[in-house]
């Protein structure tokens, strides 16, 4: 393939998993699976219904959902022009318009003649060249193919200066000189190769002396449109409800698992690819969807998630960020109060204190939270019905035993939320201690063009929950039950018959080679983890038992086949 420099030699440096991203290996994928199916019981318990959405969208989306000054849509998104075209009539209709004498019998110096045997012109056009011309040269009156003498060119328009471009002028120029020599003796051949000009000052110098490369003026792209790999995973889901106008089913419960991106600075438990467990509770108002009932339920999901996986210290922070009529409120208290103060802040903070001042609270930047520390509190703000909503969240919450801290500085870094916002955080993680966020996001249907459809829901960093976890890794590790040693020639076939009927009573069977000597497997066994090792021998196969040996225990007992997969199972 191609690259594009060619000119560089191709070494053989070693190609690594780029920055941000990351391969995951067992035995960690082992805790990854433990951590998804046990996410998948829970929400069958709560009746949640897996959707899955694609892993780019269209880039409005995003900017119109999660919020054009937020950090995720500003600075870290991968966006890219996809259907990128080039539009190779139009360049060669407009090059002939600047270049070609509409005077048949009297070429201009500087101008050319389209010319050519039909026959020839086919092969020029298979081999990828575009156009023969005649430049500055005189022809004879009424007898267009009597030339006079000049000059011939071949051309080729391409996007881009490329090595197939000018091996195809070439392979022309050869063919001409041998195949029509009659036709092209006497004239010299210039090879042209026509680009489009922004595109060739930023494509690699070619060297060639037989290939005259000409930047032409203009833009002869079409795109189509922008696109963005998934920064999250809300603003897919709710254009996929509005899409099939799932209002019909009334309440949806969605969950879906899978990887975001977003182009932050790596560091532990931040990655440019990572994964969410993500889900969604949306309906029409009728639907009940606007309860503070649907909160609390979500609430009390991920406790008991949490509870289940066995991640112990969490914290639930909880606020309402109140709704659009709150909003305008604050946001003027906002602005009033950063006015004064702006100019001390960072570039972003002065930025949003004027665009959008709700995103002043996503600044990082240790010299500016003394400030932020002073601004004016949400909690003040809320209309009566918010407050109401926020306060019966509260109480279901009590009620089913689910401990919550109020936090009226968290407003999470995506312009959707309305009313309920909360995180959990998790002390082991250190500075990304999110492990999971979410909200409520009462007017995003209608943002993107859809009916009233208020939903809540919640993202898990599933990188972050297994961080959590990687302590007890151990536990959920699923080691081979056991090691089957076949002992000389002829005993893979007797092996591989035992471990079928083994793992038909859903034991993890290792498999073990006929040529190993005993110690050889052995050793293999101990390192698979496995808790017993099978020999299987002549002896053992005639007598129809086998030796099972409990590596932990150093046990070893004369088992009968019959007998083996009980004898297994029951020391679990
Ligand atoms: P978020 O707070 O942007 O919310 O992300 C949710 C979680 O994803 C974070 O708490 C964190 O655990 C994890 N996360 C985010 N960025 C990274 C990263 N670079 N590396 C590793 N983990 C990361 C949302 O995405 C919303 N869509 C949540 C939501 C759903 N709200 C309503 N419904």
């Amino acid at each position: 393939m191609h690259t594009g420099n060619w000119e560089l030699p191709i070494g053989n440096c070693m190609i690594k998993a780029v920055r941000g991203t990351r391969d995951l290996l067992p035995p960690d994928t082992a805790l990854w699976n433990f951590v998804e199916a046990s996410v998948r019981d829970v929400f069958r318990a709560y009746n949640f219904h897996e959707i899955r959405t694609p892993i780019f969208e269209e880039t409005q989306l995003f900017a119109r959902s999660v919020g054009e000054e937020t950090d995720i849509v500003s600075k870290e998104m991968y966006t890219w022009e996809d259907g990128e075209r080039f539009e190779e009539k139009r360049i060669i209709d407009e090059w002939l318009r600047a270049n070609q004498s509409d005077d048949p019998s009297h070429v201009q110096a500087g101008r050319v003649n389209v010319q050519g045997s039909p026959p020839f012109l086919a092969k020029l056009k298979e081999l990828g060249v575009q156009l023969q011309v005649w430049r500055g040269i005189p022809v004879r009156p009424n007898f267009p193919g009597g030339v006079l003498g000049g000059r011939v060119e071949f051309v080729t328009f391409a996007p881009r200066v490329s090595r197939d471009a000018i091996t195809a002028l070439v392979k022309a120029r050869d063919i001409a000189k041998s195949e029509y020599s009659g036709e092209f003796g006497n004239y010299p051949i210039l090879l042209r190769l026509v680009v489009p000009d922004e595109v060739a000052r930023s494509s690699p110098w070619v060297q060639t002396e037989d290939v005259e490369i000409e930047p032409f003026a203009g833009n002869y792209f079409s795109s189509s449109q922008t696109l963005t790999l998934r920064p999250e995973n809300t603003a897919g889901i709710v254009r996929a409800y509005i899409e099939h106008k799932m209002w019909d089913r009334g309440l949806n419960k969605f969950y879906s698992i899978g990887p975001m991106f977003r182009r932050e600075r790596p560091q532990k438990g931040r990655y440019r690819q990572f994964y969410q467990i993500d889900a969604e509770v949306i309906g029409p108002p009728s639907a009940g969807s606007e309860s503070p009932a649907r909160d609390a339920e979500i609430l009390e999901l991920l406790a008991t998630l949490l509870d289940r996986l066995g991640i112990k210290d969490w914290t639930l922070q909880l606020n309402s960020v109140g709704c659009p009529n709150d909003r305008v409120a604050y946001n003027e208290a906002l602005r009033k109060a950063l006015e004064p103060v702006a100019a001390k802040m960072c570039a972003d903070c002065q930025r949003r204190a004027v665009t959008n001042p709700l995103r002043v609270f996503d600044c990082k930047v240790p010299e500016d939270q003394p400030i932020i520390e002073k601004l004016p509190r949400i909690s003040h703000y809320l209309d009566e019905s918010c407050r109401k909503h926020f306060e019966q969240v509260q109480e279901i919450l009590k009620a089913a035993g689910v401990p919550f801290t109020l936090n009226d500085r968290l407003v999470r870094g995506l312009d959707y939320y309305t009313r309920t916002a909360f995180e959990f955080t998790h002390g082991a993680l250190g500075a990304q201690n999110a492990i999971l966020g979410g909200g409520r996001y009462d007017g995003l249907s209608e943002s993107l063009g859809g009916p009233s459809a208020p939903g809540i829901g919640f993202a898990i960093g599933e990188d972050r929950l297994v961080l959590a976890l990687k302590e007890s890794a151990e536990a959920v590790q699923h080691k081979p039950d056991v090691y089957i040693a076949p002992l000389g020639p002829g005993m893979d076939r007797e092996a591989a018959r035992l471990a079928r009927e083994l793992r038909h009573h859903d034991l993890v069977v290792e498999l073990g080679d006929e040529s190993f000597r005993l110690k050889k497997s052995f050793e293999a066994a101990t390192r698979a983890g496995a808790r017993f090792i099978l020999i299987v021998g002549e002896n053992e196969v005639k007598a129809d038992r086998f030796a099972l040996k409990n590596l932990a225990t150093g046990e070893q007992v004369s088992v009968p086949h019959a007998e083996l997969a009980l004898r297994i199972q029951s020391a679990q």
